[in-house]
């Protein structure tokens, strides 16, 4: 009787730990971040523990706005890059989610969403380097300057 009640409880604690530590794992390396209507992300600056293997990336908007006026997406790029991905992408256009075809500056991207939505990548690190300065940025036309921020492999 009692052995019988013992070892469901233990495959629970079992179960439970282990989906812990895995929770843990993946929490690092999971990265969320939202724009809004007025331009702006929510957070100023992002970074993932170089023992990440990969990166999942959340976009979302929490504005109300359409995509083709209030239109959000996140690009990875070097810093000293991000000028020019950003000059280049706007000028890609919609129909190229505001990034320039086959640029090898371009580390990571989402297509561009509207309010209400959201968009998830996953992007490997194997391209990024510790110390190296990163940024992320919107790329929609007029966005780059207001949304940009530090991206830190530490
Ligand atoms: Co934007």
């Amino acid at each position: 009787m009692r052995m019988k009640l013992l070892a469901p409880v233990t495959l629970m604690l079992a179960g439970a730990l282990s989906s812990t530590s895995y929770a843990q794992d993946k929490g690092a390396c999971s990265l969320e971040i939202s724009g809004n209507d007025a331009i702006q992300f929510d957070k100023k600056s992002l970074e993932v523990p170089a023992t990440c293997k990969e990166v999942t990336l959340t976009l979302k908007h929490s504005g109300k706005l359409p995509k083709t006026a209030m239109g959000h997406n996140w690009v990875l790029t070097r810093s000293a890059d991000v000028q020019a991905v950003s000059d280049e992408g706007m000028k890609a256009g919609p129909t190229n989610e505001y990034v320039k075809p086959k640029d090898a500056r371009v580390l990571a991207a989402t297509k561009v969403i509207g309010g209400g939505e959201s968009t998830t990548i996953k992007f490997p690190t194997t391209a990024l380097k510790k110390g190296e300065a990163y940024m992320f940025v919107c790329t929609f036309p007029g966005h780059s300057a207001l949304m940009r921020g530090a991206f830190t492999l530490k």
